[in-house]
């Protein structure tokens, strides 16, 4: 029988067979790159075997220090590790998406990452600012390129084996739908917002129809308000169960077959969100029914302008 505690040790089998995903993955959108560090090595001391960043975050280095020092103390490998890193706006065209992720292998200190994201569906016009704005402030999009142009160059980067797998983010189910029948190879991750206030039923109906996993991110609410971590629902099932709220937010992504993402600079709740157990059935029923808010936090799938890093960053 499983026992309710291994929830945590939850892998999805991804759709290329290359490797499966732990369920349970830790996220470094920290804007201090100390604090980064040092938070990435407690996710892997506290059980954490994936680790997600971007080329957008600025944290890739601090990711990459911190991975390094943590296999020079020989406990956990390279290859227990699943690291995840994404394409940023700015590099859709195709002959700069290779540099772009060479770059980001160079600043994580990898030979390979285990997962290759399209950051957002939009591409910025191609350049070294990450955030070009015309003289009145709005976005300098690039009409120069489609999504599937710049999906065709990560397929060529998982056949030369540079990424074990490749998928989207902040991509609406029309948008998978469409690189889903016209790619060779299709995502391996859809990665989205989602929790109680945004569940993406169809999505990750869709996902797993498709053999696609959808990774959750913003699993507890990203702080912000209206705040999930004090919903009603939520708090009366933590106190039931004898679990935190965080806790209860992340067994139930994982029960649904999500894979959560949070993130915590604090020791203290790193450890607590990797320590997650199964929830009883009636739990699942209460949070899928009991919880009526819709919410989206992070406004990036509107615009591809990142909603939780401030602007200038
Ligand atoms: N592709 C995208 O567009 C995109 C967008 C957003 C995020 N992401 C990824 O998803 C990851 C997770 O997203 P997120 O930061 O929104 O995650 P989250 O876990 O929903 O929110 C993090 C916030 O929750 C707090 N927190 C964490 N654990 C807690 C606990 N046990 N009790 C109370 N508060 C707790 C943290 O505060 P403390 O740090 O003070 O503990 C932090 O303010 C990001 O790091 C990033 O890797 C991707």
């Amino acid at each position: 029988m499983v026992s309710p505690d291994d929830l945590r040790y939850t892998k999805l089998p991804l759709n290329n067979r290359a490797t499966a995903m732990p369920a349970l993955g830790f996220g470094t959108l920290i804007p201090d790159p100390v604090a980064t560090k040092h938070a990435t090595k407690a996710a892997l001391e506290a059980g954490f075997r994936v680790l997600d960043t971007a080329e957008r975050y600025r944290t890739e280095r601090e990711v990459g220090e911190a991975m390094r020092e943590v296999f020079e103390e020989g406990k956990i490998k390279r290859e227990d590790v699943f690291v995840t890193t994404k394409l940023w706006n700015t590099n859709h065209r195709p002959e700069r998406v290779k540099p772009a992720f060479e770059a980001s292998l160079e600043r994580l200190q990898l030979d390979f990452v285990d997962l290759y994201l399209i950051h957002t569906p939009f591409a910025f016009q191609p350049g070294s600012e990450q955030d070009p704005r015309d003289a009145n402030g709005n976005v300098i999009y690039d009409p120069g390129v489609t999504l599937l142009d710049t999906w065709r160059a990560l397929e060529g980067l998982e056949r030369e084996g540079r990424c074990k797998a490749i998928g989207l983010s902040d991509v609406s189910l029309e948008q998978v739908q469409h690189i889903v029948e016209a790619a060779s190879i299709k995502p391996a991750v859809v990665h989205v917002e989602s929790h109680p206030y945004l569940p993406e039923w169809e999505l990750l109906n869709y996902c797993q129809k498709s053999g696609i996993v959808l990774q959750a991110y913003a699993a507890l609410g990203h702080s912000s308000e209206p705040k999930l971590l004090e919903d009603p629902v939520v708090i009366a099932i933590a106190r039931r169960v004898n679990k935190t709220p965080a806790q209860v937010l992340l067994a139930w992504a994982i029960q649904r077959g999500t894979a959560p993402l949070t993130t915590s600079k604090t020791a203290a709740r790193i450890r607590e969100n990797f320590d997650v157990s199964a929830l009883p059935e009636d739990a699942m029923r209460e949070i899928r029914d009991g919880i009526k808010s819709t919410v989206r936090f992070n406004a990036v799938v509107e615009t591809g302008v990142p909603g939780f890093i401030p602007r200038g960053k």
